[in-house]
């Protein structure tokens, strides 16, 4: 398996550009199956889940063309089966988000039940439950979900959610948008990735009102059509630059951003001792404050609030800062295993429950590292930039799977990084080069 090794130190300085969104890209390719017209998708990130998700649509029956890297073609004509098989879904969990446009556009679908993942259980109950609401039939066959609208089509229905879900709401809005009548979805999802899909699904036809919002309005169509959209950029790509800057003593450009899309992260990181500039719409200018990172506490919630997808990150931050700074983790229940990784680095983080607290700042030294999951390694990887002497990081697939070109990017900026390539792993990195 690839490896990175990093020798730390180096402030980082110069411009780094922002990737199209991973999280929005998925459900995005997945509405393509909505329709039988071409979908015209730009911005999608070169990264394994992206690679991934393409080939479910392709095993589905779609043509997936890609003129550009990062512009997919999508055309679900003539799709062949409604099977999203056990061998994708347990690579990536997102492979889900098939369930919805299939049960929606041909009543029926089958995907493979995915088991629990590094930082959580992950049940899709509230998935399930809620297309039941919508008329499906949802039976569990061999690990498979089996689900089919018996009366060919769904039915809108009143659909509330017992706890926010990204995934479950973008599944339900893909479900209903052809359904009978009118669906709410209460308690919704309003992540920035949730807006995007709307805007791509109701340029393709669907009514979606409120996406964004707690409460979201679909009135079925009889069918959708082709479409053109940009997808976002990453925010949490962005909030990983961020943190790379201030964790290296560093002054960085962050260009072909969102900051309104962070607002959350950007204010935390202000309070931690972060200076962050908005040039204009797209441009951040970080640096580090004079008076240095201070300890502050942060709790992850659903957005607009502090993202999960950044609290690895925060705390590798939070290692270099001064003081005790107190981290709840309150959206998945294993979501600190990068915490022991750092403590081997040499920080200081006592963990109880869902609360971690990290008593900086302490010197932090190279070692070698294991990668757990995608954010536990972009957490690493910061560690080892300002970390002394050399970090080896082992199973750096997982930050493949959502950091598009990290080498080069980090590179392009003065860190001291490199890939070693595991002669056997063809990987989708071995394709861009670095
Ligand atoms: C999305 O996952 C993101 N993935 C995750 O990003 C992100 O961490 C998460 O939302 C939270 O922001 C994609 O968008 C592809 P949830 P998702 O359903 O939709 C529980 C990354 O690093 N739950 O919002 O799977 C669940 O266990 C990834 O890019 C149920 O109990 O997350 C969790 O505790 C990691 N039953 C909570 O809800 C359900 O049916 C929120 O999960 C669904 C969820």
């Amino acid at each position: 398996m690839d490896k990175f090794l990093i020798k730390g130190g180096v402030p980082l300085k110069g411009k780094i550009e922002v990737s199209g969104a991973k999280n929005s890209a998925l459900p995005c390719l997945a509405a393509a199956l909505l329709t039988d017209e071409t979908v015209i998708l730009h911005n999608v990130p070169y990264v394994k889940d992206l690679i991934t998700q393409r080939r479910l649509l392709e095993d589905l029956g779609a043509t997936v063309l890609t003129p550009e890297l990062r512009t997919h073609k999508i055309s679900a004509t003539s799709i062949v089966t409604f099977e999203a098989s056990y061998e994708l879904v347990k690579t990536m969990r997102a492979s889900v988000l098939a369930l919805g446009p299939l049960l929606g556009r041909f009543g029926q679908a089958k995907v493979s039940m995915p088991g629990g993942c590094a930082i959580g259980t992950r049940p899709i109950d509230l998935h399930l439950k809620a297309f039941e609401q919508l008329g499906a039939v949802i039976e569990l066959e061999s690990g498979d979900v089996v689900a089919r609208a018996p009366k060919g089509r769904l039915v809108g229905a009143e659909i509330g959610f017992e706890k926010v879900t990204v995934t479950g709401t973008e599944n339900v809005m893909m479900a209903a948008a052809l359904a009978t009548g009118k669906t709410t979805i209460r308690n919704a999802a309003r992540e920035p990735e949730i807006e995007d899909l709307a805007e791509l699904m109701n340029r393709m036809g669907a009514r979606i009102r409120g996406a964004g919002t707690e409460t979201i309005e679909i009135d079925g169509v009889e069918g959708m059509n082709g479409a053109e959209h940009t997808i976002i950029p990453d925010r949490i790509e962005t909030g990983t630059f961020i943190a790379a800057a201030a964790i290296t003593g560093g002054e960085i450009e962050i260009t072909r951003c969102n900051p309104s899309h962070l607002r959350a992260v950007i204010a935390q990181l202000g309070t931690a001792g972060v200076e962050i500039a908005e040039l204009n719409q797209s441009t951040l200018a970080v640096r580090r404050s004079a008076s240095g990172l201070k300890a502050a506490d942060v709790t992850t919630e659903p957005h607009p609030h502090f993202p999960t997808d950044m609290q690895a990150q925060y705390m590798a931050l939070m290692t270099q800062a001064e003081g005790d700074s107190l981290i709840r983790e309150t959206i998945f229940e294993n979501r600190f295993m990068h915490a022991s990784e750092l403590t081997r680095m040499g920080a200081n983080i006592s963990i109880h429950g869902n609360e971690a607290t990290v008593h900086g700042p302490t010197k932090l030294s190279g070692a070698r590292v294991l990668a757990s999951d995608l954010r536990a390694s972009a957490s690493l990887v910061l560690a080892a930039l300002c970390a002394t002497g050399e970090t080896l990081i082992d199973r750096v697939y997982h930050i493949d799977r959502g950091y598009e070109m990290i080498v080069r990017k980090l590179r392009s900026i003065g860190a001291d990084i490199e890939r070693i390539a595991d002669s056997s792993s063809a990987n989708a990195e071995a394709g861009q080069g670095v």
